[in-house]
């Protein structure tokens, strides 16, 4: 199965694409991958600031701009700002602190209008019509968004406290809540971080763990289980209560969510054990290796979901959501209930197959993560210092070298 698929598929791709789809995200067709490349390096100060402790930033308030570089420039010179641990293995944990962060303000807007709100994970009041329509996935579906959004949290909390405890500093994107929250019922109003209401979901992941005989690694590509959300641009929350009905075009928003849960965290589930690859630290190591199984697991209960999305077509914008089990779709690559991973194809083809997840390349892995994140629209609005911060959380953390980085 090598099925050519849309060019926005995350599957397989390192790097270098992320400037492209931020073009496409922010509608700027001017840009060049060059133009926005000079861009992201004429930010590189302010996205310095951006990531460094809240503390160090306000303090930072009052000195010159040109004081600030060569503080923050001796201080990471000499490498103090990273405290105890190597400077890739501190790169490592704030691309993880930073991912966490903005898995964390997507969960918790779902949480808001179709989760259990309670002093775990408080804000927002529910929307019934949307909760219920997601319910139709699943009857504990706001139990579970309740739960991994609370997981979320703890995640990013986590390691933004054990990079502290280690003398470096934490990761805070604070400054970028800006985004619209949605004008339904039940949503708080204040700044998000992501955009839910204008997504392009790649589904690939869905014939990608079901493939016995190809590999993300390896440069195999995948089709869609919806090809329709992976093209055009969708929400996946009830953008104000005029979404609420008819209820084909409710359903086929909390169909879309039942999606995009999988393809977020299917990506945290690759994330963690491509960049364990490269952490040096054995105590850094055990952190990513108990943290990134749990984003497997939050797979596993959303894949085990999706498959329960109705099949239907919105009538407002024709979006498809096509039955998946049968013609011209079921069978091996596409039946509901085949949500364990498929041994498929691993490191060298003559190998037998095995059962993994998928990918788990190490280089360039965290800007690959980055790019689908930007491909998935997560991130319209934003301004184009965030996706400098972004990008170079990301190539910081892809610098660290195994061995002494
Ligand atoms: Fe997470
Ligand atoms: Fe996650």
């Amino acid at each position: 199965m090598k099925t050519q698929v849309d060019s926005t598929t995350s599957d397989g791709k390192r790097g270098g694409s992320v400037l492209r789809e931020l073009e496409i995200s922010k509608s700027t067709a001017a840009n060049t991958e060059a133009g926005l490349a000079e861009r992201a390096q004429s930010w590189k100060s302010v996205s310095r600031r951006s990531f460094l402790g809240k503390s160090l930033a306000v303090g930072a308030g009052a000195m010159s701009a040109g004081l600030l570089a060569s503080t923050l420039m001796a201080k990471e010179g000499k490498g103090k700002s990273f405290g105890h641990l190597g400077k890739g293995d501190a790169a490592i944990l704030r691309f993880l602190a930073a991912a966490e962060i903005i898995e964390a303000d997507l969960w918790q807007q779902y949480n808001e209008l179709a989760g259990i709100q309670d002093t775990e994970v408080p804000g927002g009041t529910g929307n019934p019509a949307y909760t219920e329509a997601v319910k139709v996935l699943d009857e504990d579906m706001d139990q579970y968004i309740h739960d991994n959004t609370d997981d979320e949290f703890s995640h990013f909390k986590f390691i933004n406290a054990f990079l502290v405890s280690k003398g470096a500093d934490p990761v805070n994107l604070d400054q970028f809540r800006t985004l619209p929250s949605s004008q339904a019922t039940g949503a708080q109003q204040i700044g998000r971080l992501t955009n839910l209401m204008q997504l392009t979901v790649d589904t690939s992941w869905w014939t990608r763990y079901r493939s016995d005989n190809a590999n993300p690694d390896l440069g195999d590509t995948f089709p869609q289980a919806v090809p329709g959300l992976s093209s055009g641009q969708f929400p996946a929350i009830p953008r104000n209560d005029g979404d609420l009905a008819p209820s084909d075009h409710l359903q086929a928003i909390a169909n879309t969510a039942g999606f995009h849960f999988c393809f977020i965290e299917q990506g945290g589930t690759s994330l963690y054990p491509a960049l364990a690859q490269r952490v040096t630290d054995v105590e850094v190591l055990r952190v990513l290796l108990s943290i990134g199984p749990t984003e497997a697991m939050h797979f596993q209960t959303w894949h085990d979901k999706a498959g329960n999305a109705p099949p239907l077509t919105d009538p407002t914008n024709g979006l498809v959501f096509p039955d998946l089990n049968s013609p011209p779709f079921g069978g091996e690559e596409f039946q509901t209930n085949l949500i364990m991973p498929e041994p498929t194809v691993f490191l060298n083809r003559t190998f037998p197959v095995v059962s993994i997840i998928r990918p788990t390349e190490t280089n360039g892995a965290a800007m690959a993560a980055v790019n689908s994140l930007v491909a998935d629209g997560l991130f319209i609005g934003q301004p184009p210092e965030f996706f400098a911060l972004l990008s170079q959380l990301a190539q910081e953390a892809d610098a660290a070298k195994q061995h002494g980085g």
